[in-house]
This record gives C-alpha cells, structure tokens and sequence, in this order.
C-alpha cells in the first residue's frame, strides 16, 4: 500500500488477537497488512481509520442501495426504536412492509421475516423439505446462499475438484459440514441445459427444491442463458420440486420487483435480505399462499430477532422511497456510463474484456471467451484484475479485492463519482501495464 495504512495495520494486529483472522466474517479478510479497516461511510463514500477517502463500490457486498448513513432511513428507525426496539410480538409496521413487498414482487403471496440472508435461504429450504415430503436440494456450483450446512457446498472449492460436469461432485465449502448431507445435495454447473435436465430425469422425484440465484451473484455476477430460468420454472412444476429464487443480491437492486419482474418470472419461493434495508438486518423469505401457509402447521420457523425495529423501520423506509422515487432507473444509468466508461478504457488498453451483471451489480472478467459458470469463469486473468484492483483502491476507488464479487452502486454515487472512477480506472490500467 502506498496510501497512509499505519492504523489499519495496527488494528488488525490488535483484532488479530481477539479475533480469528481479526474479523467477523471470513470475506473481510484480504490478507496481511493490506485489510482496511473502517472508521465511517456517508453516501457513496467510505473512509478508512488512516483517513483515507474511497468512493465505495462494495456497498457492504450489496445492502447499500440508497446510500450510507441514508437521512430518511435513519430518521425512520430513531423514530421507531424511541418506541422499543424489540417486543417478540407482532406490530403494525411489520405487516405494512410484507404488504409492500407482496406488492413490489410478483409472485409473493405471503412472507416471513428474517435478519440475515442465510437465515432466509435455510428456512426457505426447510419449508421446501417440508412441502414437498423430500429430502435432496439442487443447487448451482460457485453460487452462494449463506453459511448453513445445507447450501455450502462447491462454492468456493477450486473448480478442478468439481468433476466431470456430466456427474459433478458435491464438495463441502468448509470443514465441520457433516459428510452425510452430500447425499442430500446435488450441485451442477449454471447454465448447462443438457446436464440440468439429465440431473432432473435422474433424481427430479427425490428433489425438494432448486435453489439459484438469478445470476451468479457471488461469481462475477454470470447472467443466465435466456431460457435458463425458465427451464428451471418449467422443471421445477413437471417434477414437483419446488423453484427458490435467491434474490438476496438481486432483490430489490435490479428491479423494483427484483428478478421476477426482470425476468417475467414467478418463483415458488424467493429469498431477500440486502437492499430491502439498506445496511439495516433485515431479511425475508415468501412465495405461493399455498406453499407459505403450511408454516406453523408442522412446519417450525422463527427467531427472536426475526421482527427487530431497526431492520422493519429500515425495510418500511427504503421500499417507500424505492415506491416512490426513480431510484434504481438512475443507478442504472449511471451504472451504464461506468460500465461502457470501463470498457472503452479495457479496449483501448488492448485487455480483453467480458461484462456481465446488471448496472447496479456488474462484473468484469478479464479474457476472451465468453463466461457462464464458475468452470468457465476460473479459466480469466484473476492476477490482472487484482493488480488493477489493487491500483484502483491507491486511487481512493473501493471495489472488492475479491474478482467474484460484483461492483455494487447506490443512489448516492453522483455523475462526478463515476467521472473520478473512470479517470482513476484509467490511471490505474495504465500504471499496470507499464
Ligand atoms: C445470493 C446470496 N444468498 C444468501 C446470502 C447470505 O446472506 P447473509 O450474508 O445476509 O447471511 C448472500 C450473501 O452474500 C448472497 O449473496
């Protein structure tokens, strides 16, 4: 690091010895002596505790769609939490944003509140399970739907240890997942027809749901196939299993009404966290009345957090501007300039490069050929991209310094934000290719 980082490299020294690796979550980790660490963030922007000014692009991998330390959320929650800030009973504010969203997202009949993300994709499936009276869970290699033992699997694993495509190995993401739930899990590659649909002839009967995400959210954001989804929809009601969409990166980002209104597409159930609050926790799981009703009939879910005030008064604040301003149609045209301003600078620069993703959540890969899986997407110059990444953020511009995780933008990035990212994006190719 060129910039100031003393004080970041004394405080990981310091939360190294209370801390495994000095975080709370593995991904925060980037390596010795170059792990930022914080001291605040305000709207597009992110300081670090050396002073350091970022124009922030991983808005929190994803939350930050309004902006940080946004006026009118914040504002929200004081106002609520005065009031308490968790009761473990039921209160108005909390139906009026299941309303909001059963009414921003097709296809959601009823929903059940969540804090995090893993807790709505786990609860998702135990419904499905439940549902359905069956046990095995299909998911998509180098996707990524939380921490639980029932979807952790070849996530992050070196593609090579994956298999034939044909017959893909399930492998567990992380020591202490019991080796007996990979006979519950089948794990193929994204946007394989042929092998998708031979998986389902094969074992479609003993599957209770497909799980995915709209695009690969956690690898380079890979767009599906046209058609892809919609096999799965068209699958998922042949053979009885039951469609989760996790829209917990999508939602509420690319759409009003996330992927499925996007896509023109309707999920037996879908998962949300993210953006639904802003940075607050909040998360949230729903779909058809019918599969949702059988919750509390046999069926446990809940938590004691599952309702607290500042992630409700958050969600409740962030869908009303969402309803009631053109938020995302102008992070998605800035998002666009900054994309093509990116390319035109890749392209100059003689670097081949593929985009993929949607304007508030896209990726770049650097090489020739086109992308659709994680298989596909190991094979691109990952050293190139950190090297510019690395550059960029000594030029006050924050992606993530993981190349699967997608550039997020917020409302609060202004058209002299993309201006000054594309003038240092520029600087920053240069200075490596010299
Ligand atoms: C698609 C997807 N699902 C689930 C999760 C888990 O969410 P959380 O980190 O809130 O537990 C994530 C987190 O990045 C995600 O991207």
């Amino acid at each position: 690091m060129q910039i100031p980082f003393e004080k970041s490299r004394a405080l990981q020294q310091r939360a190294k010895k209370v801390l495994p690796l000095g975080v709370n979550s593995n991904f925060r980790f980037w390596g010795d002596d170059i792990t930022p660490y914080v001291a605040k963030a305000k709207g597009g922007y992110l300081w670090d505790v050396d002073g350091n000014r970022f124009i922030d692009y991983r808005m929190a991998f994803g939350p930050i769609i309004l902006g940080h330390s946004y006026t009118e959320v914040d504002a929200e929650v004081h106002k609520e939490i005065d009031k308490g800030v968790l009761f473990a009973m039921t209160g108005e504010l909390e139906i009026e944003v299941a309303e909001k969203m059963i009414a921003m997202c097709p296809g959601i009949d009823m929903v059940r509140m969540a804090c995090s993300g893993t807790e709505a994709t786990m609860h998702a499936i135990r419904v499905a399970r439940a549902y359905t009276g069956r046990e095995k869970i299909i998911k998509f290699e180098g996707m990524y739907h939380g921490f639980h033992d029932h979807a952790l699997w070849s996530t992050y694993a070196p593609t090579e240890a994956y298999g034939n495509p044909n017959s893909p190995i399930p492998i567990p993401s992380s020591s202490g997942i019991p080796r007996k739930l990979q006979e519950l899990t089948i794990t193929l590659p994204f946007n394989e027809f042929e092998i998708f649909e031979k998986a389902i002839r094969r074992e479609g009967y003993q599957v209770a749901a497909v799980i995915v995400e709209p695009c690969m959210g956690n690898c380079a954001a890979i767009l599906p196939q046209p058609g892809f989804l919609e096999m799965i929809r068209q699958k998922c009601d042949e053979y009885g299993m039951v469609m989760i969409l996790d829209e917990v990166k999508t939602g509420f980002r690319i759409a009003n009404g996330g992927a499925q209104e996007y896509y023109n597409l309707k999920p037996d159930l879908a998962t949300y966290a993210k953006a639904l609050g802003n940075g607050y926790p909040v998360a949230a799981f729903g779909g058809k009345r019918e599969i949702m009703s059988i919750i509390g009939h046999g069926v446990a879910q809940g938590g004691t957090y599952t309702n607290n005030k500042p992630g409700i008064a958050a969600a409740y604040a962030t869908l009303t501007l969402l309803q009631t301003q053109p938020i995302l149609d102008t992070i998605a045209r800035r998002g666009e300039r900054l994309m093509s301003g990116i390319k035109k600078i890749f392209d100059e620069a003689g670097i081949p490069i593929i985009f993929n993703g949607y304007p508030a959540m896209f990726s770049y890969a650097i090489g020739k050929e086109s992308i659709t899986d994680q298989r596909s997407w190991n094979k691109t110059d990952k050293e190139l991209y950190l090297k510019i990444i690395d550059e960029l953020i000594e030029r006050g511009v924050m992606p993530d310094h993981d190349p699967r995780e997608p550039w997020f933008l917020c409302f609060s990035h202004s058209e002299n934000d993309i201006d000054c990212t594309l003038d240092a994006m520029h600087d920053a190719v240069k200075a490596v290719l010299k």
